[in-house]
């Protein structure tokens, strides 16, 4: 039996080339090892500020851009999470398992708390719970993730510890799995690729959009001047070389990044290049998914019956266990 592998997707509407490199890329080369289910994660994004007339739209983008990327679903199980009310009915569980403490030292609810100062609701601070019950409610034994979920992967294993301490061995424990990639920082270099801050590479950009966004990107601070050699182990430029560009492409920028023998002009120009030919096929395949609305709507209808069907299952053993009954 191959192991089962859970992610969570938000629901941004816009996947840019961060998400591509650090996440999406890497759960494409799990599809035949594992058995892998992706989620667009609703129920999470409604902790901070959106526009619910424009939530489906967004869900739906979100699951075509991953789909066009990769996530083929032929090759593992896409759905909405708020299409499996499983998913709450664990987190409340779940919620009597989790210790309040850890919670009220969670990095990333400190800091959407101060971004969204008008509304601290008490989803935000509990959407780690909600996290642990996707993982949990799957039996999932593998979360690959970036370093960012980490402390909240932790708090997942802990609350599984917890659950399985209290009412007997009932789940596996999830183990993290952490890319390769480097973070990828955003244009300006400060910062980390997000939609928000509006630094980011779009995944599905227009050929002649990659280079106008590389040309004012950042580089290694230390290249001044044309004739100053860098350190492209410094350069987020480097980074994205490593991505998208060949052995060849990418000792040729390093050499001539130390010597001083190619511009960050030319360095970009050839990036522009490789991203443009790279991601080509990727936008080929939105093209199609976006012609066929149907189609689409299929995928999504089949995932939450696939995974309603598991997740009650995983209910039952619950309730059993938990004298709910
Ligand atoms: N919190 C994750 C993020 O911000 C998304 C997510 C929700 C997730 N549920 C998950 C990731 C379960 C892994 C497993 O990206």
């Amino acid at each position: 039996m191959k192991k089962r592998v859970f992610s969570g997707i938000q629901p941004s509407g816009i996947v840019h080339i961060g998400n591509y490199l650090g996440a999406i890329r890497n759960w494409v080369d799990m599809l035949d090892k594992y058995d892998c289910i992706f989620c667009v994660v609703d129920l999470h994004a409604m902790t901070v500020p959106y526009e619910p007339k424009e939530m489906p739209n967004c869900i739906r983008e979100t699951l075509m851009v991953n789909m066009a990327a990769g996530l083929d679903p032929e090759r593992c199980t896409l759905f909405v999470q708020s299409h499996v009310p499983q998913h709450t009915e664990l987190t409340w569980i779940l919620n009597t398992c989790a210790p309040f403490g850890d919670l009220a030292r969670m990095t990333q609810f400190k800091e959407k708390s101060r971004q969204h100062r008008e509304n601290v609701n008490c989803g935000l601070f509990t959407y780690p719970i909600l996290m642990a019950a996707d993982i949990l409610l799957y039996k999932s034994e593998v979360v690959p993730v970036g370093e960012d979920q980490t402390q909240h992967l932790e708090f997942a294993r802990e609350i599984c510890r917890n659950f399985n301490a209290r009412f007997g061995e009932t789940f596996p424990e999830p183990q993290p799995k952490y890319t390769r990639v480097r973070r990828l920082m955003g244009v300006g270099g400060k910062a980390k690729m997000s939609k928000s801050l509006n630094n980011y590479i779009p995944l599905l950009a227009e050929p002649e959009e990659f280079f106008s966004l590389l040309r004012t990107a950042a580089t290694d601070p230390a290249r001044v001047r044309r004739s100053d050699p860098g350190t492209p182990e410094k350069c987020n430029i480097h980074t994205m070389h490593l991505g998208f560009s060949s052995q060849e492409d990418i000792a040729w920028c390093e050499e001539g990044c130390r010597t001083a023998g190619i511009g960050c002009v030319d360095c970009k120009k050839r990036l522009a290049g490789n991203m443009d030919h790279s991601l080509a096929p990727v936008r080929e395949r939105y093209k199609k998914y976006a012609d066929q609305p149907d189609y689409v709507e299929d995928v999504m209808r089949e995932g939450a019956r696939q995974c309603t069907e598991w997740a009650e299952k995983t209910m039952q053993e619950v309730r059993e266990v938990t004298g709910l009954r």
